[in-house]
């Protein structure tokens, strides 16, 4: 297991300068869509009668990157690496996210609450805990309730899929699901719902969010409504992000040195408000 991570201010410096450096990565190789699939791939081994899996960075060992639902995800962890040589304090499990939370905020999908803190992990789970594309509504059901993840969140969360293409070498299937694929809006949705969609991707699992009541009704509210796609996706990605990771401002740990930083920052802030009211209640009478 590896060592906690301990938010400080410093860490909370690096995490701000990371996103920055990873805005401008994402941006000069148009790569937000790889990234999104790496930060998800990772968190989506998750189980969580288990605790086993999760955005830990496991990733990264070649054991699993090697799986089959993995495939072209290397080039991803790459583009990361770089961004962790400059920043090495930085979990690559927190990297990871935090790079799937800007590939969505670049390409004009909505903001992505980010806590930090993920430790990483050297143990990758077994092939298997992905979505198999060829499958249907009970599959979907199987993989994402075993995250501990609802119908809305499997909706809300193929909705990413308005990003990006397959690659015949990758997946075995081929092309993009929206006509712009490097912008993040409800076109999904909206492609999903159009039986003429020529030229378009349509997944045996992304068609069978058209097969239940339950997932239609939120297709069909996300191709009509983006600002409640938009909404429901910050909410579930959230999630996503954050399978079993306690943040440390949530621990109840007394231990936990990141409670003492982080009411040490809170406790700064009344103190610089209250000094700056006082001066400024000095300043007037002065005058
Ligand atoms: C619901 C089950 C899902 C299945 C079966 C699935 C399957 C796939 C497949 C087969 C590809 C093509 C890979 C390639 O050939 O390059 C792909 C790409 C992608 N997926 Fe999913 N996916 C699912 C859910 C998600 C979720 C939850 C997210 C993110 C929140 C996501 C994000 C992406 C992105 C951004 C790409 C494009 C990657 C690129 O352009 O390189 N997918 N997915």
């Amino acid at each position: 297991m590896a060592l906690p991570v301990v938010v400080d201010a410093e860490y909370l410096k690096e995490i701000d300068k990371a996103r920055r450096d990873l805005r401008a990565l994402i941006a000069n190789r148009n790569c937000a869509p790889i990234m999104l699939r790496l930060a998800w791939h990772d968190a989506g081994t998750y189980d969580a009668k288990t605790k086993t899996g999760g955005p830990n960075a496991s990733i990264r060992n070649e054991e699993e990157f090697s799986h089959d639902a993995n495939n072209g995800l290397k080039k991803a962890i790459d583009f990361c690496e770089e961004v962790k040589a400059k920043h090495p304090k930085i979990s690559y499990a927190d990297l990871y996210q935090l790079a799937g939370v800007v590939a969505v905020e670049v390409t004009g999908g909505p903001t992505v609450d980010f806590t930090p803190g993920r430790r990483d992990s050297k143990v990758s789970t077994r092939e298997g805990r992905l979505p198999d594309a060829k499958q249907g509504v009970p599959h979907l059901r199987d993989i994402f309730y075993r995250m501990g993840l609802t119908d809305k969140d499997i909706v809300a969360l193929s909705g990413a899929h308005t990003l990006g293409r397959a690659h015949p070498e990758r997946s075995g299937f081929d092309g993009p699901w929206t006509e712009d694929p490097l912008k993040f809006d409800n076109s999904y949705f909206v492609g999903l719902l159009k039986e003429d969609a020529t030229g378009l991707l349509k997944l045996p699992t992304d068609m069978a969010l058209l097969d239940d009541p339950e997932f239609l009704k939120y297709v069909e509210l996300y191709a009509k409504d983006e600002d409640a796609f938009f909404r429901d996706y910050a909410e579930s990605h959230k999630k996503l992000s954050e399978l079993g990771f306690v943040p440390s401002s949530k621990a109840t740990s007394p231990k936990d040195g990141t409670i003492l930083a982080q009411s040490a920052v809170g406790a700064a802030v009344t103190a610089a408000v209250v000094i700056l009211g006082y001066l400024y209640e000095v300043h007037k009478r002065g005058k």
